[in-house]
């Protein structure tokens, strides 16, 4: 077994192990992925302040995110498909996770149901909710995330309907996998992966299949997507789904202040700056660049947290020090459960926490809860400075 001590490392195995058509979906960004590039790019921009002769010893990463402990400030961010990364993936991460201390978040779109997740977990879960035209369906979904103890849920606004990606049209991608002669050759080579796919049952969209109504073909994200979700999603819609869910709510995809401000006014507990990991609308600006003039505009309204791009603990320390209270990762551990299954999700959260914690003490602070924009130098460019 190779030594690990980036998360480049997992990636590496990832690719060699997983399907193309799966690893594509992961590491795709929508159209020309220029903001899928940029989520990462933009942060090599901010440069950190290195300190000198501080006492660092008795450091600590742990704090809170929406009230709830966190040994650091990461949250496994919801990912479609993640039981095709590796079998019964869903179930795996979310047992990395909460033997980390960081909250996993379930997609709408997972192979393992949340009833899966709960069973085979002992910590509650965080339920992230695609806004569906199906009221039945929405309040089914809140009905089962409570039942299953969810501890929040994560309303996606970013998705009425999905960016293109070519690759995953290219690769007819589904789940499981139609079989035809370029998956079966691909398929031919990764062994390992099909051997532990053919011992679970889990192999179909564990929140659809059985559950949601008119989708002709269940196993393609791109046909139920455009068949069940809600174009016409608007604030009002937003506030709807509030009522049927009385615990912690998050709202995940705000790229643009304005809409920051919209969703302080629907009873969210916090926001997630994001851009869909750079999968929905390219060319938008990546979160890191969002972040601050969000903040800016937001104040103490509401919790503010950031996902896409962030690939590093030194990315998630960049995010809290512009104010962010945590980070959301998904490529990063989706690489270490694709190389390693459960063993490699909590690798990658290894990592990142080394990471954080080392670079954390070399910009002399001890205590994560104290990071703020003083541990950085930022150019032009992120504070929202643009053209009219
Ligand atoms: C689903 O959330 C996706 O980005 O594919």
């Amino acid at each position: 077994m190779p030594v690990i001590t980036e998360i480049e490392d997992l990636k590496r195995i990832y690719k060699r192990r997983v399907p193309k058509m799966f690893y594509d979906y992961c590491e795709s960004g929508s159209w020309t992925e220029q903001t899928f590039r940029e989520n990462s790019s933009d942060f090599d921009q901010l440069y950190l302040r290195q300190r000198v002769a501080i006492d660092m010893t008795g450091r600590s990463t742990a704090t809170q995110m929406i009230g709830q402990d966190v040994a650091m400030p990461v949250a496994l961010a919801p990912v479609g498909m993640t039981g095709m990364q590796n079998a019964d993936g869903e179930i795996k991460a979310a047992k990395a996770a909460e033997k980390f201390g960081v909250p996993y978040c379930l997609s709408t779109m997972s192979i393992c149901s949340i009833e899966d997740v709960a069973e085979n977990t002992s910590k509650p879960f965080w339920m992230q909710v695609y806004t569906l035209k199906d009221d039945d369906y929405m309040k089914r979904l809140f009905d089962r995330a409570k039942d299953a103890k969810c501890s929040a849920a994560v309303i996606t606004v970013d998705l009425q309907m999905l960016g293109q990606r070519h690759k995953d049209l290219k690769n007819g991608l589904s789940a499981p996998p139609k079989l035809t002669p370029k998956s079966i050759a691909n398929m031919a080579t990764k062994v390992p992966w099909g051997l532990e796919m053919l011992q679970t049952k889990r192999r179909f969209f564990g929140n659809i299949v059985g559950h949601a109504k008119g989708v002709t073909d269940p196993s393609s994200l791109t046909t139920w997507t455009a068949q069940s979700f809600d174009q016409a999603l608007d604030w009002d819609r937003i506030r709807e789904f509030r009522k049927m869910w009385d615990g912690p709510l998050i709202i995940k995809g705000i790229i643009d202040p304005r809409d920051a401000l919209e969703a302080c006014n629907v009873g969210a507990d916090a926001i997630v700056v994001s851009n869909h990991g750079g999968r929905q609308l390219d060319g938008a600006l990546s979160s890191i660049r969002a972040l601050a003039p969000i903040m800016d505009a937001v104040g103490d309204k509401i919790e503010v947290h950031l996902d896409s791009g962030v690939r590093s603990g030194q990315d998630v320390l960049k995010a809290v020090a512009m104010g962010a209270k945590g980070c959301w990762i998904g490529r990063a551990y989706i690489y270490g459960l694709g190389a390693m299954g459960e063993a490699g999700v909590t690798r990658a959260l290894e990592v990142i926490h080394k990471e954080l914690d080392v670079s954390m003490a070399l910009c002399g602070r001890t205590d994560v809860n104290t990071v703020d924009r003083d541990i950085l130098m930022i150019p032009k460019g992120f504070s929202g400075d643009w053209e009219d």
